[in-house]
């Protein structure tokens, strides 16, 4: 079968990518909807976050020990090689949502608001952050799904929040490669996560159903963040992007010991490297935007 997609890493001219700003901008007020800028949201999606609320569905056998949760999911105080797949699926989550919430947390005071965005980049930088505010209620959402729902998002030290809030300053040829390289992070991290659901869930059927169509939600809107970060990146950076993602993978990884025990960090380093929408279901990808550069 022929392909339909190029590698994400594809060469662009500066004229396409001026005229993919505009056509992601025009999908992102469409995907989104309204920004409710003073409540870090977007209409659509607190609708489709609201209609799963109000139809909960629950584990057919609770957790045996929701402590060995509450316990490590801010840090680690076990031994996770002593903790089931399933708390271990939870931590890990927690964690990766928890560095995603911090991280737009730190740029959302910084980058201009909707009203003060001239620019198209501004623009479509302002909806992607409140994206992500969505992306941490749905992750809070898929928790909930568990029967977690005592969880609280904690800030990272102090330091490292300076860190964070530092990040967003720099000027773009620092920021836009391994802001890519993170959304492309995302994505893997996320497509791993959708095949251990299938594994640890086996036996929950209806939760398996829920969660998956919760991180659905998610990956959608990071796919089209792959694609739109890629598009702040020129020949160079590029380059700089592919060489990037074995060092960045690995680093984020290791700060979280249960990345070893439930997934093969080395496939996931592969997968980014290769990263070219061709594995993306037609449903998932209908929704979301691609690059047309990306497009065969
Ligand atoms: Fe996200
Ligand atoms: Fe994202």
């Amino acid at each position: 079968m022929s392909k339909k997609y190029r590698s994400v890493f594809s060469p662009s001219t500066a004229q396409e990518r001026k005229e993919n700003f505009e056509s992601y901008w025009e999908f992102t007020q469409r995907h989104g909807g309204e920004l409710f800028e003073e409540d870090k949201d977007l209409a659509v999606k607190r609708a489709k976050l609201k209609a799963f609320k109000d139809n909960p569905v629950q584990l057919r056998t609770p957790l045996a020990d929701p402590e060995a949760f509450y316990r490590n999911y801010v840090d680690m105080q076990d031994d996770p090689a002593t903790l089931d797949r399933m708390t271990l699926m939870m931590t890990c989550m927690y964690k990766f949502a928890r560095h995603e919430w911090v991280g737009i947390k730190g740029a959302w005071d910084v980058v201009p608001d909707m009203a003060n965005s001239h620019s198209i980049e501004d623009k479509i930088s302002r909806v992607h952050l409140a994206e992500e505010f969505c992306h941490v209620r749905l992750f809070d959402e898929i928790l909930r799904t568990f029967g977690l729902d005592k969880v609280e998002w904690v800030p990272l030290s102090p330091w490292k929040e300076k860190v964070y809030e530092q990040f967003p300053k720099f000027p773009g040829f620092l920021m836009d490669t391994p802001a890519f390289v993170t959304e492309l992070m995302g994505v893997t991290f996320y497509c791993h996560l959708h095949a251990l659901f299938d594994d640890i869930l086996a036996d929950e059927p209806e939760v398996l159903e829920r969660v998956k169509a919760l991180l659905d939600e998610i990956t959608i809107d990071e796919m089209a963040h792959v694609g739109q970060r890629r598009n702040f990146i020129g020949p160079i950076g590029i380059k700089i992007s592919e060489a990037l993602v074995s060092p960045f993978y690995k680093m984020f990884f290791n700060d979280m010991p249960e990345f070893d025990h439930l997934f093969d960090v080395q496939q996931m380093i592969k997968d980014g490297q290769e990263f070219d929408f061709n594995n993306v279901p037609e449903h998932m990808i209908e929704r979301s935007w691609i690059p047309s550069y990306c497009k065969v």
